[in-house]
């Protein structure tokens, strides 16, 4: 395999073999194939995309460049959701023990936010002593007894994907539909799924910011994913606001706990239950039952306890993330509330220390916004349109003074 006339024939527009493809991604989780020549690579691909069959190679030989865990002949059907990602997406955290609550197993891998956007395992870690880093054998063990788990990946899942995404990063070839579709199935068939929903989301608080693009990216994942042999289905959903009432990693498990208890936002409630069919062997009705008579909050109990952290914590979240200013931002006119921008809401909760620039960067569990008032509703003078929580007077103002922006009231 000579690399460099790979590159060029991708470059020109060619297509690559499925051979071709799994020997570069072979040859670059070696170490064989050096960062220039995969960045070189990326680039021409973010040129010229790729193929459906090229597409399909690449996420099969990211897979297998690690582990793929495995599940017995009889094991219950294995399912899972992966989100491109948005502001108060918090749709995880009830969908597991939900759907485990189903008969079914849901071995999530998460990942961490970057961005304006959360990440799940950020938010779990917000639970007194709740862990994420399982090793694989820890997962066998832990899953049959919960029926869900919600982890970080482990060393040996897709390597070839932790380093180009690293590399992508830095290259400007994030923005690419195969290279997306590959990075994202790689990982979720790793655990060895049966189905899979992809709640692709497209908006100002959103990866995709069109509802075109987050179309074609929808598209391109199905396509893929079938050919690898999951169920794989998809919504799209508008991220223009934000989901439910909260934004930031202890106050987002603060109102999990309360769907979980059938106290849920209704658009969360709504997303959650829609989700939950499109890859449960239940109807909407008995999943919606299991929502809101304590099953699935027993299970997030659960499944909160196997991975260490302190059930009974869950309710007293407010006292353990005790935060200095609470400040009420109240409206300033009346009428419809038009707009609460969730790429605007997404950037000032990132400056309040709830997300990262950097993926080494630490989150503040602490800080975010509750309350937030949803699209729609009518609005009277002086009430309160959402609360910021903060580590000072200084970092509310500004965060207020953003969020403003991003407000329309008619
Ligand atoms: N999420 C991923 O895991 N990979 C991408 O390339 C983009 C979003």
């Amino acid at each position: 395999m000579h690399i460099p006339s790979l590159i060029e024939s991708k470059r020109e527009g060619g297509e690559l073999s499925r051979e071709q493809i799994s020997g570069l991604i072979a040859a670059f989780t070696r170490g064989d194939m050096p960062d220039y020549q995969m960045s070189a690579l990326a680039m021409a691909i973010f040129f010229k995309g790729m193929s459906g069959a090229e597409t399909t190679a690449l996420t099969e030989a990211m897979l297998h460049s690690g582990s793929v865990l495995q599940w017995p002949e009889a094991a219950p059907m294995r399912v899972d959701k992966h989100s491109t990602g948005g502001i108060g997406d918090k749709t995880s955290l009830v969908l597991a023990p939900l759907l485990a609550c189903d008969g079914v197993w849901v071995p999530m891998i998460s990942g961490r936010g970057l961005g304006i956007t959360g990440g799940t395992l950020d938010k779990l870690e917000s639970i007194p002593g709740f862990r994420t880093q399982f090793s694989e054998s820890e997962i066998y063990k832990t899953l049959p007894i919960t029926g869900c788990l919600m982890v970080g990946q482990t060393a040996n899942i897709c390597p070839a994907d932790k380093k180009l995404y690293a590399l992508r990063d830095v290259t400007g070839t994030v923005q690419s539909i195969p290279l997306i579709t590959a990075s994202i199935l790689c990982k979720k068939l790793a655990e060895g799924l049966n189905r899979l929903i992809l709640d692709v989301k497209y908006g100002s608080g959103a990866f995709m910011q069109t509802e075109s693009q987050a179309h074609e990216l929808a598209q391109s994942l199905v396509t893929v994913g079938r050919a690898l042999g999951v169920r794989a289905s998809v919504r799209l959903s508008c991220m223009d606001e934000a989901t439910g009432e909260s934004a930031g990693n202890a106050l987002e498990v603060i109102e999990c706990v309360r769907c979980l208890q059938g106290q849920g936002p209704p658009d969360l409630e709504a997303l959650v239950l829609d989700l939950a069919c499109a890859v449960s062997i239940s109807s909407r009705a008995e999943l919606a039952k299991m929502l809101r008579d304590g099953r699935a909050w027993a299970k997030f109990q659960q499944m909160v306890e196997v991975q260490g952290g302190k059930a009974d914590s869950l309710e007293q979240m407010q006292n353990i993330h005790r935060v200095p200013v609470i400040h009420e931002m109240k409206a300033t006119a009346s009428g419809r509330l038009m707009k609460l921008d969730a790429g605007t809401l997404g950037r000032a909760v990132l400056e309040l220390g709830a997300g990262r620039v950097l993926a080494s960067d630490p989150v503040d569990p602490t800080v975010g916004v509750d309350q937030l008032r949803k699209v729609g509703q009518e609005i009277h003078v002086g009430e309160v349109l959402l609360r910021i929580h903060a580590r000072s007077q200084a970092a509310a103002e500004a965060a207020e003074k953003r969020i403003l922006t991003g407000i329309l009231i008619e």
